[in-house]
């Protein structure tokens, strides 16, 4: 078996493995970042204790394992299905969620993902997105002004939320009155991130995942007799040299591109606003100079990323910053660690809106780079310009905050602020 070596690491070898740190206290779910930072010095590709996985903390080496051709995705679909097969009561398998999941692009490999993106990739490029800036502008306009007058806002429920499901319903073609139901039901699906799921979680997803598709099979039907301007439409007629979507296949992509969609970028104005907050010179130079926006946005994005933690698994036995890992073994690659290490980003742990050379990995790197980096881009600039420049004087209401138990997922259940119209 051929060995590949990925050696960016010239720290000594820790050879005892001890939970020291440790990714199921509440502590780390609310602050990762004084773990990480250990991890990065002490032990920067770590063997876990629970599980045996390796956790990658280190830009250099999340950078190469990302460009790696010794590597392939998660294989959390197969274990959907065989944690099926212990179910007593089969009516209530996950047959649903491990096909679906299945068709997520994250979990696939080529040829399938190659075939897969390729048919989607040109609704998400930059320049198409760019036309739905006004669209945008409009939704982040009504929003604000159904709280201008009340002197307070909730930037997660009143704001980054809503934004989010109004703008990937937009592209999908999903109607108003279903998007509150779909927020609800990928809200439950979005713990499949999450490296600790018990059964019963993978039980509510899987319901989850049936109620949704349930609701879009009917509106592909719709779309199949009457096409409309929308993703929806396209992906029922899409062929590249004469390749078509099954409709088990559409209903995968809409859940996952809804999902996607809403969670990431909702969870990136709300730890972005919290981070300027924090910041307050960085917020006054930005609000001083809003064309300051674009880098801004990509160092809020590394800074506090929305996606904490992807995992690989070896294809083949790889040497990592002196840790020998063998084929089969999964490799979770710590991305908000990475955005943090010191070694790439001078001052790593500073808000910086000025920050040049932010090659972050935020948004992964290679075949699985973000298909939606331009959508979540733009939603972001436009969220927090306007905010900022329309709801002056903006402080928290509250000191204690309140994460999202989910350790993959980055983002807070509310960020409540006050704010004077002078
Ligand atoms: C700031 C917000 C976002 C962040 C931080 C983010 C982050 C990521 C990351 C890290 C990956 C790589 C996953 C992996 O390699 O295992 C990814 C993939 C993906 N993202 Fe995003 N994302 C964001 C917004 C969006 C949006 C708005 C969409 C909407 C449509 C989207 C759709 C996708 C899709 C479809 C993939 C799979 C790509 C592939 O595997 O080929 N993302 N994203």
């Amino acid at each position: 078996m051929s060995k590949e070596v990925i050696n960016t690491n010239n720290s000594k070898q820790i050879g005892s493995i001890k939970l020291k740190y440790n990714i199921f206290d509440p502590e780390f779910n609310a602050n990762p970042y004084p773990t990480y930072h250990r991890l990065r010095s002490e032990d920067p590709v770590h063997k876990y204790l629970i599980g045996g996985d390796w956790f990658v903390t280190r830009y250099a080496d999340v950078k190469a394992v990302l460009r790696s051709g010794c590597i392939r995705t998660d294989d959390r679909p197969k274990l959907i299905n065989e944690r099926s097969k212990y179910l007593k009561n089969k009516e209530k398998n996950l047959d649903t969620l491990a096909y679906t999941t299945s068709k997520f692009l994250f979990y696939m490999n080529p040829p399938d993902h190659t075939r897969l993106r390729g048919l989607l990739v040109k609704t998400f490029s930059p320049v198409v997105i760019e036309q739905m800036c006004p669209f945008v502008q409009e939704i982040v306009d009504e929003l604000l002004n159904k709280v201008r007058h009340q002197g307070s806002i909730d930037i997660v429920a009143d704001l980054a939320s809503p934004l989010s499901v109004k703008v990937i319903s937009k592209l999908l073609g999903i109607p108003k009155e279903a998007q509150n139901q779909l927020h609800q039901w990928t809200n439950v699906l979005s713990r499949i991130l999450d490296p600790l799921v018990s059964l019963e979680e993978y039980q509510r997803m899987n319901q989850a995942t049936q109620e949704i598709q349930d609701y879009l099979r009917s509106l592909i039907h719709e779309r199949e007799k009457n096409p409309q301007q929308d993703l929806i439409s396209s992906l029922i007629t899409v062929q590249e040299e004469s390749d078509k979507l099954t409709q088990k296949e559409i209903l995968a992509v809409c859940t996952l591109l809804f999902g996607a969609g809403e969670e990431t970028t909702g969870n990136t104005i709300g730890n972005g606003i919290l981070a300027l907050l924090n910041h307050p010179e960085q917020m006054e130079q930005l609000k001083r100079e809003p064309t300051k926006i674009q880098s801004a946005v990509e160092e809020i994005i590394r800074y506090d990323s929305a996606i904490q933690m992807i995992t690989r698994i070896a294809t083949d036995d790889l040497e990592i910053g002196n840790q020998q890992i063998k084929a089969g073994e999964k490799i979770v690659l710590c991305l908000g660690a990475a955005n943090r290490d010191s070694a790439q980003f001078p001052n790593p742990d500073q808000l910086n809106i000025n920050r040049e050379q932010n090659h972050h990995v935020a948004f992964a790197d290679n075949i699985h780079y973000c298909l939606g980096a331009a959508l979540a881009r733009l939603e972001t600039q436009i969220a927090i310009n306007t905010l900022i420049q329309e709801l002056p004087n903006l402080k928290l209401a509250r000191d204690k905050l309140e994460w999202r138990r989910n350790i993959a997922i980055r983002g807070l259940k509310a960020l409540r602020l006050n704010f004077s119209i002078n």
